[in-house]
């Protein structure tokens, strides 16, 4: 299978800039489709809903019809069950909340420090119910949390598990159908982190053993704005966030207005996604053209991963945190790494001179770089690929890295 380069980067604004952008994991760019779609509503259609008149009769139309397409983007059976909110932090601050009353004192809370903290800190309003909270630990060998692990703090008093689907650090890809099965099996519920996830891999909430799924449109091709998806039986159980006199899903946990013209924009991912997978896949349709699309993608984003990672693998002052392996299919292309003798920030500005935009830190997954002794010399270098990158681009960043030596005296040091 080809994949569609050209029509991808045609899709795209801002990258006709000369530079290589591999934050994506930070944000993606945003596609041509989401800017017109969201002028096109305030030009057009910018008038509140619920009166009587056609044209904000048009407008919640327009509201639901994109809220319909979110649902299709990630296999929702209904629309309702897509929640908007202003973020995924927002999302689970707002979904801890409303789950609040169901806790009770004794209730055990799962957390890893593999996540992000948008996954870790909202839960802690819990705390407030007499909740105990174990964290699901790390193998120290591969730096990834272990199924059997998980089995040891499941038990009669677990009542939430929260995970990240896949590691904004690693790359690395949880095996959410097993983690899901053992939670559910538990009579717990599943809070899942999609947001490393969602720009690289199909989404089915269907047919997941999940029952809460947030993820941010701004890093996968659209505006800034989260999805909350939940199962209708357990958003109809939450506590309403709004009004107390509205109860119904999605509004009860959509306090004020959502905003109309971000759910214009992100309502246009969904068909460029499934044409992506129409000029890859010619003659699929619907569900099967997201899936053509993610197969493409994946297939494309192994082979700039594999490219880097081999570059990677063959200096022996580097230190890859995640799997070396840029084709396995439990790895994003989100690839983290230190330089002996190397502040990570003095990587990630070297290698701007060729117009190479990268990022370095923690990304918010304080817990795990903490974890991982990455905290010091500025922590991790992170390269992440979209699938709108190009081979080309990756080998501009090796030849850009391959002239940063470090002092030698330094990496003596660091490797002693
Ligand atoms: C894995 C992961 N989860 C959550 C977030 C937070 O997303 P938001 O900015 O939409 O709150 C990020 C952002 O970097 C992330 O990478």
């Amino acid at each position: 299978m080809t994949f569609p380069l050209a029509f991808a980067r045609d899709a795209f604004c801002g990258l006709d800039d000369g530079w290589a952008y591999f934050d994506n994991a930070g944000g993606t760019q945003i596609l041509e489709a989401s800017v017109e779609a969201m002028t096109a509503y305030l030009r057009h259609s910018n008038v509140q809903t619920g009166g009587t008149y056609p044209r904000s009769q048009a407008a919640a139309d327009a509201l639901a019809s994109h809220r319909a397409a979110l649902a299709r983007l990630i296999g929702a059976p209904e629309a309702e069950e897509v929640v908007l909110t202003p973020s995924t932090t927002g999302g689970f601050q707002l979904l801890a909340r409303a789950l609040a009353p169901q806790f009770a004192p004794g209730d055990e809370v799962i957390l890893t420090v593999f996540d992000h903290e948008s996954n870790i800190g909202p839960w802690q309003v819990l705390a407030e119910r007499g909740v105990t909270f174990r964290f699901w630990a790390l193998d120290p060998q591969t730096r990834v949390p272990r199924l059997e692990d998980l089995d040891a703090l499941l038990g009669p008093k677990t009542r939430l598990v929260a995970v990240t689907w896949a590691s904004n650090i690693l790359g690395q890809v949880m095996p959410l159908e097993a983690i899901g099965e053992r939670v559910q099996g538990a009579g717990a519920q599943l809070a899942v982190d999609a947001v490393a996830y969602a720009p690289h891999r199909r989404i089915n909430v269907a047919r997941l053993p999940i029952d809460y799924l947030a993820f941010s449109l701004y890093k996968t091709f659209g505006p800034h704005q989260g999805v909350l998806w939940g199962r209708r039986a357990r958003l109809e159980a939450l506590e309403p966030q709004y009004h107390h006199f509205i109860d119904a899903v999605p509004k009860k946990l959509e306090p004020g207005n959502p905003n109309y013209e971000l759910a214009a924009a992100a309502a246009a991912i969904t068909p460029y996604l499934e044409a992506l997978g129409q000029h890859a896949a010619p003659g699929v349709e619907g569900s099967d053209a997201l899936d053509a699309a993610f197969e493409a993608i994946a297939a494309h984003e192994g082979r700039l991963a594999e490219r880097l990672l081999a570059y990677l693998r063959s200096r022996p002052d580097v230190d890859i945190v995640g799997s070396t392996d840029g084709l396995a299919a439990d790895r994003l292309p989100i690839i983290s790494f230190r330089l002996a003798g190397w502040d990570a920030g003095a990587v990630a500005q070297a290698v701007e001179a060729a117009q190479v935009a990268v990022r370095y830190g923690d990304f918010h997954a304080r817990r795990l770089i903490e974890h991982l002794g990455l905290a010091g010399e500025g922590g991790v270098v992170r390269v992440s690929f979209a699938h709108y990158n190009t081979i080309d681009e990756v080998d501009r960043l090796i030849q850009v890295l391959s002239a940063r030596t470090p002092p030698k005296a330094d990496a003596q040091k660091k490797g002693a």
